[in-house]
């Protein structure tokens, strides 16, 4: 099972991600956790201790540089377009029970289409992961779904966007919605995040009357608490969990 996550910026797509993986994890589930967003905290989120020292894929300069045999930060010369990849999951995750984490980090983008080494590496590996991986794999991936190109993303088992009661949040799933139809990407189900109570339900359901909602995460005190202490959504005393557990059996 591969699971992408998407959304507007800070509408909890981190949190649910998080909630996710370690449910998945209780569950005795091997779980590749990526982090493609470059402004990365998955891990943190995650429960992973020593989080921060996580060093992202693409500032790897060396693994770059020997995988696709051109230096990182060069546009235009020759490299390696297939680069070797199938080792990386296994020898550079972070590991924490029965999850692997990986940082995918930044690609500096140099207008659209960019082709650099870096970005090369980033798309081999995140295709090998969705083709050949067997674990359940979940990605936490900035706004945007750029990520993924045409064959990986038809790869995605299921494109998840977390939504909150609020107008911009409903453009971006619509937005959301039309990029992946676009690349081929059907699988697709909105969460609902930050639900102050029954209104906040209604609004979103009315207003997303087409897309099918797997659940609803109260927005809950304990969970910004969470965040700010810098532990996992997870380790705190949350209504949140039994939510999950009930999506997971819908996946
Ligand atoms: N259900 C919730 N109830 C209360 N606060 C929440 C809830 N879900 C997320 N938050 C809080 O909202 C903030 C943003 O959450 P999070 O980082 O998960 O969002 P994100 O979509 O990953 O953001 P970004 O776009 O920056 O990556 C955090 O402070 C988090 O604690
Ligand atoms: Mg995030």
């Amino acid at each position: 099972m591969k699971i992408a996550v998407s959304g507007k910026g800070g509408v909890g797509k981190t949190t649910f991600s998080a909630l996710l993986i370690r449910a998945l994890n209780d569950e005795n589930k091997h779980v590749l956790a990526i982090d493609a967003d470059p402004d990365a905290n998955l891990a943190s989120a995650v429960g992973i201790p020593k989080a921060k020292d996580i060093v992202p894929i693409s500032d790897m300069k060396d693994l770059i540089y020997e995988r696709t045999e051109a230096r990182p930060g060069s546009i235009g010369g020759f490299f390696k377009l297939n680069p070797k990849v199938d080792d990386l999951p296994d020898a550079l995750s972070a590991k924490f029970q029965n999850i692997k984490l990986m940082r995918l980090g930044g690609v500096k983008k140099g207008g659209a289409g960019c082709i650099c080494p870096e970005s090369t590496l980033l798309k081999a590996l995140i295709t090998h992961i969705v083709l050949a991986r067997d674990e359940v794999v979940v990605m936490d991936m900035e706004a945007g779904i750029e990520h993924l190109g045409r064959a990986t993303a038809q790869s995605v088992d299921k494109l998840l966007v977390v939504v909150e009661p609020g107008r911009r949040s409903i453009d971006t799933a619509t937005h959301i919605k039309k990029l992946a139809s676009e690349i081929g990407l059907k699988t697709f189900a909105l969460i609902g995040n930050k639900i102050r109570g029954e209104k906040d339900e209604e609004f979103l359901k009315r207003h997303l009357p087409d897309f099918e909602f797997l659940g609803f995460l109260p927005y809950d005190d304990s969970l910004v608490e969470a965040d700010v202490k810098g532990v996992s959504p997870y380790d705190v005393d949350s209504s949140a969990k039994k939510i999950i557990r009930d999506i997971i059996k819908k996946l």
